[in-house]
């Protein structure tokens, strides 16, 4: 009769629902196959940084820095002391940004970080002290010299006019101009170049930085032969890898899932940092909301109610995703973290988003991993060795936040890359002390210069 008619249906939307979920999921898990086609497909920018050698222990003095282009915007005062007794001594502010500014013109852009770098001044009570300054900008940078950087392309939530194609540090010294006070930037530096310098200077075996946070990227130590941008031959330079932008040629499309395509065209640069995209804190909760807007449209989840919150960009912070994800939760909680952010699940529901979120974490961890294991290989294949043990340092929200994203990239690089021992170290503050270690070394060297 009807009744069994009603139940019949029910059934078949049950199964219709656990099948779309599952083959949805599938997208998103990777064989080791695709994982190894990844590795072995890197075409990037390779960025030179004019970072020739990592801290020696030697460097000293007070400097400030700026943090620009990570989760905060910071203006530091760092304090490093060289020898038996080393330290670093480090004071900062944490200064917003407000979007109108991070999207408005370069000058206002620069002006705002200049008044932010004065009122620290103003804090610290060393308005008169002319400090050498280094600049952690974490864009790509054409650099001639370690003060000179030409941006290539505003990533992640950037998009201020006026500065593509220009030098940041002559934007940055005009802008210090404008407000009739005196600073000596002395370098830009990326916060992957910061963060494997901050762990060289407790670990020399560390020669390559990793940043899995807003942004995906990585650098490292690469022989001086093989940077056709540079004619010298000798010893090593640190470069910018700027993987993010990795796929922008098409090489990923083929794991690229239909999200994938729905929060890049969305985004501030569709086309540009594919890789990042799909492995990046500013991006995983957005393929996440996607992929939950599509299962609500089908009436498998919310109760086919896509309510205003699920219509809202970036909901999914980072620091949401690592909660929902944690295993020390609760499905009750996890509903409140969803009630939280204004969306009222079932018990079902909840379980489903930890499972999509689940999905969708793996898959970046597994991609960065990849990449990490081309680039350890490359160092070893440069050496000419059978083995390499290398240490890489590492910063990021996602990388410190989430609970499974680390081990499942340090699983994939071993996998991928037998023959390196991998020692991740993790980096406190690595953009403010990078920087600075790295103007330290700069203002030796300009000392060395003039005589
Ligand atoms: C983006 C930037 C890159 C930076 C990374 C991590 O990919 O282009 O320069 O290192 O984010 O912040």
């Amino acid at each position: 009769g009807k009744g069994a008619a009603m139940v019949t249906a029910v059934a078949y939307r049950l199964a219709e629902q656990s099948r779309h979920i599952a083959e949805t999921l599938a997208e998103f898990r990777l064989t080791t196959e695709q994982l190894l086609e990844v590795r072995k497909d890197a075409t990037v920018k390779m960025l030179p940084t004019f970072v020739r050698s990592t801290p020696d222990g030697s460097e000293h003095g007070d400097f400030l820095a700026l943090d620009l282009g990570g989760t905060n915007f910071r203006v530091l005062l760092v304090k490093i002391r060289s020898g038996k007794r080393r330290t670093v001594e480090m004071h900062n502010k944490i200064y917003a940004i407000p979007l109108e500014v991070m999207q408005g013109t370069g000058e206002e852009l620069f002006d705002h970080i200049v008044q932010c770098i004065s009122d620290f001044l103003d804090y610290m009570g060393m308005k008169n002290a002319r400090l050498p300054l280094g600049f952690t900008f974490s864009f790509p940078c054409r650099q001639t010299s370690l003060d000179a950087g030409i941006l290539v392309t505003w990533t992640k939530g950037f998009k201020a006019t006026d500065c593509e194609g220009e030098d940041v540090v002559g934007l940055l010294r005009e802008a210090i101009k404008r407000r009739e006070f005196d600073l000596d930037v002395v370098a830009i530096v990326n916060d992957t170049v910061g963060t494997m310098m901050t762990c060289a200077y407790e670990e020399s075996t560390c020669e390559i930085g990793l940043i899995a946070g807003t942004g995906s990227n990585a650098c490292y130590m690469e022989e001086m032969k093989n940077i056709e941008m540079i004619d010298d031959d000798e010893g090593r330079m640190c470069v910018n890898m700027e993987w993010g932008a990795f796929g922008d040629n098409g090489c990923l499309d083929d794991i690229r899932t239909e999200y994938d395509r729905a929060v890049d065209d969305f985004s501030l640069n569709p086309g540009k940092q594919r890789y990042e995209k799909m492995c990046s804190g500013m991006y995983l909760g957005e393929i996440v909301r996607n992929i939950l807007i599509d299962m609500t449209k089908r009436g498998f989840l919310f109760r086919g109610q896509i309510s205003e919150t699920l219509k809202t960009r970036g909901i999914f912070e980072t620091k949401f995703l690592s909660q929902i994800e944690s295993d020390r939760l609760a499905l009750l909680q996890v509903r409140s973290i969803l009630q939280h952010l204004g969306l009222d699940s079932t018990c079902d529901d909840s379980i489903i988003v930890k499972e999509v979120c689940g999905a969708v974490s793996r898959r970046a961890a597994q991609l960065c991993g990849a990449g990490m294991a081309a680039v350890v290989d490359k160092i070893r294949e440069n050496r000419g060795l059978d083995r390499l043990n290398v240490t890489v340092g590492v910063d990021g929200t996602l990388y410190k936040l989430h609970p499974h994203f680390s081990r499942i990239m340090h699983q994939t690089v071993n996998e991928l890359a037998p023959q390196c021992n991998v020692n991740f170290l993790l980096s406190e503050d690595g953009s403010g002390k990078g920087a600075a270690l790295i103007t330290a070394v700069g203002c030796r060297l300009r000392q060395e210069l003039n005589g």
